[in-house]
């Protein structure tokens, strides 16, 4: 869970490049970090604990033509300069994002090789080193590294005797390569290089490339020079600017209204009919599973909810953390759904991987071209919401929850002669609901509180989930959602004076039974908020109603500024929570 990026060049080139690209990849982690540059043809390497503001005041104002740089989140070993990367040992200096599985089993066979850290990456690091010795080429040694490595991996390497080359190799971490006109860029994401060039090549697992100037080569498994195609990036620079807003956050709950237009101008612009041709018919399926982690398995049991409501199959959710270890044994009738913002989510990318195996088939939801899952799956969807910087995410789920809508739409909806329509008018009722929110009430009778509880049942619990995960994970206040009726059942001996509750009543059926839930607590002594888009239902919060079907994208966005605006006063980093990292790629 790290990020890397690199470069190298015809012409000098500044640090900062590399300092501010790394900046753009502190999503994925920061607690240390490091550049290895060549300034007249020495390689010298700097760490600093803590963020990328850190390095760059440690940074000479000097030029490169060839550098690695890297963002650690701490898996192996604490955030300390040692385990910090660029990695050095003998004629190889490496930056590395992933997990090395057998890396107890390498370092036994460095013998007596004396490490400084604790990490897996200074172990590969050594033991690349170790096969150049024998080999004395960079090729063979770096493929010989692959055949030894068990785990995933993104790895770029200068070697000390050729200091004007960057090798990268890939295994299920993302590596994306940059062709500009001067420079070759390396990085674990097109956004830390963008800036510069939106020409972009993805590096397959087994290749090796070599950056050499402005010079990309890339070699197959046979170590032969293959072709490889250029492609402009669907990141723009746009998605990496905040665009004045005070938080990437903010900037990208407010981006939803397009994201959705989007997506409906790229499936369905002119009727529900079009769906046909861009989506797979779901219905012919006798059941469905939904594999996802975090807000994608919230975005997962909207699906689901949605999915039994209006094609009645049966679904089951999973998180993909135990769908990879249960003993699931899925008929070949089964179609598996796995849902992903990164698309490299290791548990959710392993789950597919299972599914695989047992022949069924898979369809992944995904936001990044060309990632893992969108590359694995048999049927790729990708959303449309662009470039998420937030660590928190907002528009990607939205996106996912739209696409499982759409999915639901040309799997047995088509012919409703108004739902057109209505879809296309969902961007502006979001627009101008969240433009007129006044949260400050809410704001400031949760902003002292340590802990908050969100009920509500079937589709208000699913949102239930995802509002706690939200508010929890930005401000710290200790949040847990509850279906309702479960309340009595336990957890309501929480409740007290200092709790706050928000029930989330959409779902018409249920409203009443939500609404005397919400009074046991509020006789409980509980602050109780009511959250609803029914006309019947006397709410603190109206959100506006749409079609049932559709009711949860336009009442997350209430959920996900109430939080942003919370964590705000807290003076919480809201784009960069503590101890999470944006892309989980290890277990
Ligand atoms: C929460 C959040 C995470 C992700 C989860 C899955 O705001 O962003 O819970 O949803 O880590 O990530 P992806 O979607 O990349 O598989």
């Amino acid at each position: 869970m790290c990020g890397i990026i690199g470069l190298t060049s015809k012409a000098n080139v500044s640090l900062a490049v590399l300092s501010t690209g790394l900046k753009q990849l502190e999503y994925r982690g920061y607690d240390s970090c490091g550049i290895a540059y060549v300034d007249d043809n020495q390689l010298n390497i700097r760490k600093s604990l803590g963020k990328i503001i850190e390095l760059e005041k440690q940074l000479p104002m000097t030029v490169t033509n060839c550098a690695i740089a890297h963002t650690r989140w701490a898996t192996h070993g604490m955030p300390s300069l040692a385990n910090a990367h660029p990695h050095h040992h003998g004629m190889v200096t490496l930056v590395h994002n992933g997990i090395i599985e057998n890396s107890s089993k390498l370092k036994e066979e460095l013998g007596n090789e004396q490490l400084y850290g604790q990490t897996d990456s200074e172990i590969i690091c050594a033991y690349l080193d170790m096969l150049y010795a024998r080999c004395h080429d960079h090729l063979q040694a770096l493929w010989h590294l692959e055949q030894m490595i068990k785990g995933s991996y993104a790895l770029a390497v200068i070697f000390g005797d050729a200091l004007d080359g960057i090798y990268c190799v890939r295994k299920d971490n993302p590596l994306i390569l940059g062709v500009a006109e001067d420079s070759i860029y390396l990085a674990s994401d097109v956004s830390a290089f963008i800036e510069h060039t939106d020409q972009v090549v993805y590096l397959e697992q087994g290749e090796i490339a070599l950056l050499h100037e402005d010079q990309l080569s890339i070699y197959d498994k046979n170590l032969q020079l293959s072709d490889y195609v250029i492609e402009r990036s669907l990141v723009n620079k746009e998605d990496v600017r905040c665009q004045g807003f005070k938080t990437f956050m903010l900037k990208e709950i407010y981006e939803q209204p397009t994201v959705i237009a989007r997506m409906l101008d790229m499936f369905c612009p002119d009727d529900l009919q079009q769906l046909k041709d861009n989506l797979l018919d779901i219905s012919k399926y006798d059941q469905i599973v939904i594999v996802g982690c975090g807000s994608a398995y919230h975005a997962g049991l909207v699906g689901q909810i949605l999915i039994e409501n209006n094609l009645e199959i049966p679904v089951r959710t999973y998180l993909a953390s135990e769908f990879r270890y249960a003993n699931i044994n899925l008929r070949s009738d089964t179609l598996a759904i796995f849902i992903s913002q990164s698309g490299e989510t290791a548990d959710t990318l392993a789950a597919l991987r299972k599914c695989k195996i047992m022949n069924i088939d898979t369809l992944a939801i995904v936001n990044v071209i060309g990632s893992s899952l969108y590359n694995e799956a048999k049927y790729p969807l990708l959303t449309l919401a662009n470039k998420e910087i937030s660590v928190a995410t907002t528009k990607a789920y939205s996106a996912q929850v739209l696409m499982l809508m759409l999915l639901i739409i040309r799997s047995g909806l088509m012919d409703d002669p108004t739902l057109h329509q209505k879809l296309l008018a969902l961007p502006k009722v979001i627009t101008n609901f969240i433009s007129s929110l006044d949260l400050q009430p809410l704001v400031a009778e949760l902003k002292d509180k340590e802990h908050a509880y969100f009920i509500g049942r079937q589709i208000d619990h699913a949102i239930c989930l995802e509002a706690a995960l939200k508010l929890k994970e930005i401000s710290y206040i200790h949040c847990e959602a509850y279906a309702a009726g479960e309340l009595k059942h336990g957890s309501i001996a929480l409740i007290n004076e200092n709790s706050v509750v928000f029930a989330n009543i959409d779902e018409q059926v249920v409203a009443d039974k939500t609404l005397s839930n919400l009074a046991e607590v509020a006789a409980r002594k509980a602050k109780v908020f009511c959250i609803s888009s029914l006309e019947d239902v006397a709410a603190d919060i109206k959100i506006p109603r749409v079609k049932a079907l559709l009711q949860p994208l336009v009442t997350i966005t209430f959920y996900q500024l109430l939080a942003h605006e919370v964590a705000l006063i807290r003076g919480c980093n809201v784009d960069q929570p503590r101890n999470l990292a944006k892309s989980v790629t290890v277990e």
